[in-house]
């Protein structure tokens, strides 16, 4: 193993970005589907993976919406969670910030209570089995309407202790966030915090509107923001976090080659950018080999790498005196190394 690999293998790290339902790998759904008595529309595990080919966004979102048809009961959504935990475990993933899409499965039946604790559940061990934090981002589907994303916070209040944030995700063409203005107003108004997917395959201005209209605390991907001096400017007057995903913007072909991902020009712009993996059962990576391969690609050196871990620390929405431990054990790990 070269000496990259094995600093960003061994290095402490929160993710930031990653939605539950992405993490769904085919031999977990073949299982779950056959104990749901659901007949997939593959038939083996190869030929699934095989239709893991996207021209863009919505190509995706139309096999993960069908994936997520699979899951039915609360120990679906503990196997999902779980399966992941233990994954992110060991890449030394000491804090995750998850995602998860209320709306998909309430349109498929399965009620709000039932989602929630089963991931909630799967959280809790992770805490108690794996030593690791966790918090929770439920999801507005930007596809549907305001009114949909209205009455899904109504729904949540008695889990109000169990959602950290509140997030905005799915189709960005057409379903800018300004359309949730409301919406997120009432989120605020709940003391929620905000995040909102911005500037994936929109341009620029949507990342102005999250932080302006949405005022988010952090934006999802962001990558068109160097196509705009006044939004870099923007997000760091107000110390905006990035939560990019390389290998995502590989697979969805937001960029052609990760030699011409923007991060290292953020980096120089000093914009705070962190590395997570998105839907890694779809995009062909965890959070290590998105680290990997995007250092890789451009040349990134074991100090740069240690400052995106360290901006993971810093973006999270971590209680100040655990984060004050991740970043004692992450100075460790580095004078160590
Ligand atoms: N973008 C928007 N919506 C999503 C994504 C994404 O990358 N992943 C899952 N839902
Ligand atoms: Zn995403």
């Amino acid at each position: 193993m070269d000496n990259l690999t094995h600093y960003i293998n061994g290095l402490p790290k929160a993710e930031l970005h990653l939605h539950i339902e992405g993490t769904f790998e085919p031999e977990l759904m073949f299982k779950i589907a056959a104990r749901n008595h659901i007949r997939l529309k593959f038939g083996s595990v190869e030929e699934l993976r095989m239709a893991y080919k996207f021209n863009n966004l919505q190509d995706f979102l139309d096999i993960y919406y069908a994936g997520a048809s699979v899951l039915r009961t609360k120990e679906d959504f503990y196997d999902l969670t779980w399966a992941y935990l233990e994954r992110a475990h060991m890449d030394n993933v000491l804090h995750t910030e998850i995602f998860f899409d209320p709306q998909t499965h309430m349109a498929n039946g399965i009620p709000f209570k039932t989602v929630i604790e089963g991931i909630t559940a799967a959280l809790q061990d992770g805490t108690e089995k794996l030593g690791m934090t966790s918090c929770l981002i439920m999801c507005f589907l930007r596809h549907l309407d305001e009114e949909s994303a209205l009455s899904l916070l109504e729904m949540a209040k008695p889990y109000r202790n169990q959602i950290t944030a509140i997030g905005l995700d799915s189709s960005e063409r057409g379903n800018p966030p300004e359309k949730f203005e409301r919406a997120f107003a009432k989120a605020h108004e709940y003391g929620y915090l905000t995040v909102a997917h911005a500037g994936e395959e929109g341009s620029a201005y949507n990342i102005r509107s999250a932080v302006e209209i949405l005022k988010v605390a952090r934006v999802d991907h962001g990558n068109s923001c160097l196509t705009d001096d006044s939004v870099v400017d923007l997000l760091k007057e107000r110390k905006i976090p990035l939560t990019l995903c390389p290998l995502s913007n590989l697979k969805l072909k937001v960029v052609h080659r990760l030699e011409d991902h923007p991060i290292l020009k953020m980096m120089e712009k000093k914009l705070l950018v962190t590395i997570n993996s998105d839907d890694p059962a779809y995009f062909g990576g965890y959070v290590n080999d998105n680290y990997i391969a995007v250092s890789k690609a451009l040349g990134l050196n074991v100090e740069q790498i240690g400052r995106i871990a360290k901006n993971s620390f810093l973006s999270s929405f971590l209680p100040e005196t655990t984060r004050k431990k991740y970043l004692d054990v992450l100075n460790q790990y580095n004078m160590a190394f």
